[in-house]
């Protein structure tokens, strides 16, 4: 555990050098990344991946994303592609992700068995700076407990696994808010996305220069299993949640409800009515979205109405996100 006794630590040098030991030793870190903050562990050490499952309940069957410094240590582990390598050099460091045979140098425990991982170069200043100080890559998925919305800020941490781990890096809040886009790249021919995010379909087919498989607009239920984890119910909070078709809020409250807008409404002020942005821009709702649920979630309203996104860049990711969490199995 730390040696300081403190939990969360400012985003500072001396802060890095502890985080690097804990990793060094086997231990979990959280650690902030662009996207949402990440439960990270020694990609190479089993024992130091097992606590991640156990830590955050999460299945053995869901395989982890691995975070390397640069794109040449991502490439050395697994085999690589000219699509690849055209991405890496267009999104990384960024919150692209992309699944790949893997080397065997990656533990089967990581890629729960699978012959691919998902390997990502991130692009956060600290956690970037954290990944050159240590001589292996990091495993983590978001840190949360399993099924339950994922972390943008290190309280969001705190307040879920703050028991169970050594420490928690603070970077702030996170840029984009929502996952990285995940594209499976193992069928040369027919790369498929398999999680919508911040990087869309659009600039990957202009960099690729040509159509890839999205299964992204279709509803979880319609939509195969295709990425292990991406469970129809997940990023759940207690609270249930209604979703409100874009552009049609009424702000008709019942007793025991909250109302989220997408943009300040003109009832701002009105009791129980919230919003994700003053004037709509995409990246400020999926900045605040999860923030913004674990906040209501812990003021026990009996349901939230949460608006839409419109269905285009981030807002599919953020749809996609608030489908799952409202989805009751
Ligand atoms: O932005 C992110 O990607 C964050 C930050 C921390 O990097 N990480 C994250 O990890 O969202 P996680 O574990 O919550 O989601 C990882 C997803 C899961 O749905 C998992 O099934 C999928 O990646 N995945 C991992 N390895 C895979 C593989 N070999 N094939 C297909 N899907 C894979
Ligand atoms: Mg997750």
């Amino acid at each position: 555990m730390m040696p300081t006794g403190k939990l969360i630590l400012d985003n500072s040098l001396d802060s890095l050098k502890a985080c690097a030991k804990l990793l060094q030793q086997n231990e979990l870190v959280a650690v902030p990344t662009e996207t949402v903050y990440g439960l990270a562990a020694n990609a190479l050490s089993e024992k130091a991946a097992r606590k991640i499952f156990s830590v955050k309940g999460r299945p053995l069957i869901d395989p982890l994303i691995t975070h390397f410094k640069d794109a040449d240590a991502a490439f050395s582990h697994v085999h690589t592609n000219t699509d690849a390598e055209v991405l890496a050099s267009a999104f990384w460091p960024g919150p692209l992700t992309l699944v790949m045979e893997k080397q065997p140098i990656i533990p089967d425990l990581i890629t729960a068995g699978l012959s691919s991982a998902a390997i990502r170069v991130p692009r956060q200043a600290i956690m970037l700076a954290l990944l050159q100080e240590i001589d292996f890559p990091l495993a983590a998925p978001s840190a949360n407990p399993f099924g339950y919305v994922s972390p943008t800020r290190a309280r969001h941490v705190a307040q879920t696994l703050g028991q169970k781990i050594a420490a928690i890096l603070d970077g702030g809040p996170c840029q984009h808010g929502i996952e990285s886009t995940i594209l499976d790249l193992r069928e040369p021919k027919t790369p498929k996305i398999l999680r919508p995010g911040p990087i869309s379909v659009d600039q990957i087919e202009s960099i690729l220069g040509r159509k890839i498989y999205s299964a992204q607009n279709s509803a979880p239920k319609e939509q195969a299993q295709v990425s292990p984890g991406q469970l129809r119910k997940h990023y759940s909070p207690h609270t249930k949640i209604k979703i409100v078709a874009h552009g049609q809020l009424e702000f008709a409250l019942k007793t025991g409800e909250a109302i989220v807008a997408n943009q300040k409404p003109s009832v701002a002020g009105k009791n129980h009515v919230y919003w994700l942005s003053e004037d709509g821009a995409l990246e400020t709702i999926a900045k605040n979205f999860f923030d913004l649920i674990q906040k209501l979630d812990r003021m026990h309203y009996s349901r939230m109405l949460i608006e839409a996104a419109p269905e285009k860049d981030i807002g599919i990711a953020i749809n996609d996100r608030l489908r799952r969490a409202a989805a009751s199995y």
